[in-house]
């Protein structure tokens, strides 16, 4: 059974968390609040936070179980896991659930939330949520059977090279395509999150909006082979990749896992990719 649960946030680590909420808040249209050493970047049904750290580094990810028995069963399954002592994280409401993934990323689950009050902007743009983010690691194969087998994450598509070595996979909570990438490189660290826009012309508007405040796009517009999302990325002042993305595939629960090759066709099959590895 699927995990039942969507992402919520993102709270990333900078050497500068103030410039990094200055960059969020202008290109993504969101407004923020500073609350101690914590960076709050807020717009409609959309967030990101920041605190001092390690660049290209994430504190956590915060993801909301879709109802009451989606999060029971979360809790049950995980019970034996190690929780992580969460009481130091100021910014994420009492009850939440923490775990560490083998890479030590944390993990946040909260139960179904109330939604949240609209948040008015002074010049509204087209809507975007949170949708997904990625990572790059040296642990691809520990990863993948952590999320599948220990908090029941679903396996969309593997990106595999010619012997059948894993080289990148995407995996669901719920019915669209991806919440986490995992990317196999030299590194580990935090490699980009993304923001889904309802369509193709909403699209094109945060691209148009993008170039107004001359803030380059790095990647695309194309289309990625799994998940079959139009997109196009920008660069935050730590060098994190930030996604606008449209279109997202919408799984059913009995999809069979698709397998695709390693090669830039496959992370956009509109032509050049950025290969992690
Ligand atoms: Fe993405």
């Amino acid at each position: 059974m699927s995990l039942d649960a969507h992402l919520v946030r993102l709270h990333l680590q900078s050497p500068d968390p103030a410039a990094l909420a200055a960059f969020y808040a202008r290109c993504y249209g969101m407004q923020q609040r500073v609350i101690g050493q914590t960076h709050l970047c807020e717009g409609p049904l959309r967030a990101v936070h920041m605190s001092p750290g390690q660049a290209n580094q994430l504190h956590y990810a915060l993801w909301a179980c879709n109802s009451q028995a989606a999060w029971e069963r979360l809790c049950a399954k995980t019970a034996t896991l190690p929780h992580v002592d969460l009481s130091g994280f100021s910014d994420l409401p009492q009850g939440a659930l923490g775990l560490r993934d083998p890479q030590g990323l944390c993990l946040v689950f909260v139960p179904p939330q109330a939604p949240p009050a609209p948040t008015q902007l002074a010049s509204p743009l087209p809507g975007a949520t949170n949708q997904h983010f990625a990572i790059r690691t040296q642990q691809i194969e520990t990863l993948l059977s952590f999320y599948t087998e220990q908090l029941g994450f679903t396996l969309s598509d593997r990106v595999q090279d010619d012997s059948g070595k894993l080289t990148a996979c995407f995996l669901r909570t719920e019915h669209l395509h991806h919440c986490i990438a995992l990317f196999g490189a030299p590194v580990n660290c935090f490699d980009h999150q993304s923001f889904e826009t309802p369509n193709w012309a909403d699209l094109k508007d945060w691209a148009d909006h993008m170039g107004r405040l001359r803030t380059e796009i790095v990647w695309g517009v194309g289309r990625h082979g799994p998940g079959d999302d139009v997109f196009f990325m920008v660069r935050d002042p730590d060098g994190n990749l930030a996604e606008i993305s449209a279109e997202i595939e919408t799984c059913a629960s009995d999809r069979p896992v698709g397998i695709w090759p390693h090669e830039e066709r496959t992370l956009n099959v509109w032509g050049k990719a950025i290969m992690r590895s």
